[in-house]
């Protein structure tokens, strides 16, 4: 018997819909910032007079760090700027409630490869590949080999604090594209067509909601610069056209291809992890708090979660985007059901959900499911 996933939600829906005090009153009860950090010397200023739009990144409200050429820097706000700018009045209930991860779970996700096989596939990696290098090369991105850490340290490959968050915001303000974009896609053939679209909607919707929410929490942590900004702005008129124009003509592949950029997400947040296990290699990272909005949406965040809880939410939301885009890729488009959300009970063997207890890094096969 088929169901709605949507329904199994109901519960769920209504338990976020409800308000949860402690979130919101985190501002005014929770401050972790040391007061030694006071800009006035004087303890713990109001949060809310912290001048964070100044300029300059030694201003109260930002981490010391040094200034790139032309200020093209990403700035990093402190936990007093966190705190100033936690707009907590208006955070909305999801309208995709995060489904529940284990602690287990967002811990054993890894970065996985599913070799190209058909041409569509190698075109779709091979370009995820070559943009991947394209941006590395421009924005002085490098892993660093395992027995030399540190190897790039003062080199224009140390990976500092405003760099992780000018490539998390870029990152995350292209990959909320895809899902909008195949969803209105998708949506307007099952209008025109008069047609069910099999739940497909839902899924391509809540990964681009899931994508808008880890740049929502990233710009609460960073402050990307005028030039981040006209790329992001320029990059997000380019890419919207084109894979809109794919995906009319070709969706398989270009589910491919996001599943391809989202094995690349998880490899780029496992290597962000690894930093930071290593105590003092991010330090301003380690002592941050997170913002109001991160609480909210991940269920198993507290106010008092780190960085590295919130790091290990974000990557393991790319794992399942890589599980569903690549199963996406193996289906028949426009024929099969989605079986991320239209679950059927009782059957003999393992089919996908959404959660982290089953899962297949490189997509599940057709032959392996019921559709
Ligand atoms: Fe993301
Ligand atoms: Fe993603």
């Amino acid at each position: 018997m088929i169901a709605a996933s949507t329904y199994k939600r109901i519960p769920n829906i209504i338990s976020r819909t409800s308000v949860k005090p402690t979130q919101f009153i985190r501002l005014v009860t929770t401050t972790k910032t040391p007061p030694s950090s006071s800009p006035t010397g004087l303890g713990n200023p109001s949060p809310k007079a912290v001048p964070i739009d100044k300029e300059d990144t030694e201003a109260p409200g930002f981490i010391k760090a040094k200034r790139a050429p032309f200020g093209i820097e990403t700035k990093v706000y402190n936990n007093e700027g966190i705190e100033a700018q936690d707009d907590d009045k208006f955070l909305t209930p999801s309208p995709y409630p995060h489904p529940d991860f284990t602690e287990a779970g967002v811990y054993r996700v890894k970065f996985t490869h599913r070799p190209p096989v058909t041409v569509g596939d190698k075109v779709s990696y091979y370009g995820t590949m070559f943009c991947r290098k394209c941006f590395d090369f421009v924005t002085g991105y490098a892993v660093p080999p395992k027995d030399q850490p540190d190897k790039y340290i003062g080199t224009r490959w140390e990976m500092t604090e405003g760099k992780w968050m000018t490539r998390c915001i870029f990152l995350e303000a292209v990959a909320g594209i895809p899902g909008s974009v195949a969803g209105l896609i998708r949506h307007l053939h099952s209008l025109r067509m008069l047609t069910r679209d099999k739940a497909w909607i839902q899924t391509l919707n809540d990964e681009a909601y899931n994508e808008r929410m880890h740049l929502l929490t990233f710009i609460k942590i960073g402050k990307p610069s005028w030039f981040t900004r006209t790329i992001i702005y320029v990059g997000q008129g380019v890419f919207t056209n084109l894979f809109f124009m794919v995906y009319l003509m070709n969706p398989k592949y270009c589910h491919r291809f996001v599943g391809y950029l989202e094995e690349e997400a998880v490899r780029t947040y496992t290597h962000l992890l690894a930093e930071l296990n290593v105590p003092g290699k991010l330090p301003d990272f380690e002592k941050m708090i997170i913002p109001t909005i991160a609480v909210q949406y991940w269920d198993e965040l507290t106010p008092e979660s780190s960085f590295k809880d919130l790091i290990l939410r974000i990557r393991a939301d790319e794992s399942k985007h890589r599980e569903i885009n690549h199963t996406f890729a193996n289906l028949e488009q426009y024929v099969d059901r989605n079986p991320f959300a239209l679950e059927i009970k009782g059957l003999d063997k393992p089919q996908p959900n959404n959660n982290l207890d089953v899962v297949r890094p490189e997509g599940w096969e057709r032959k392996d499911l019921y559709l």
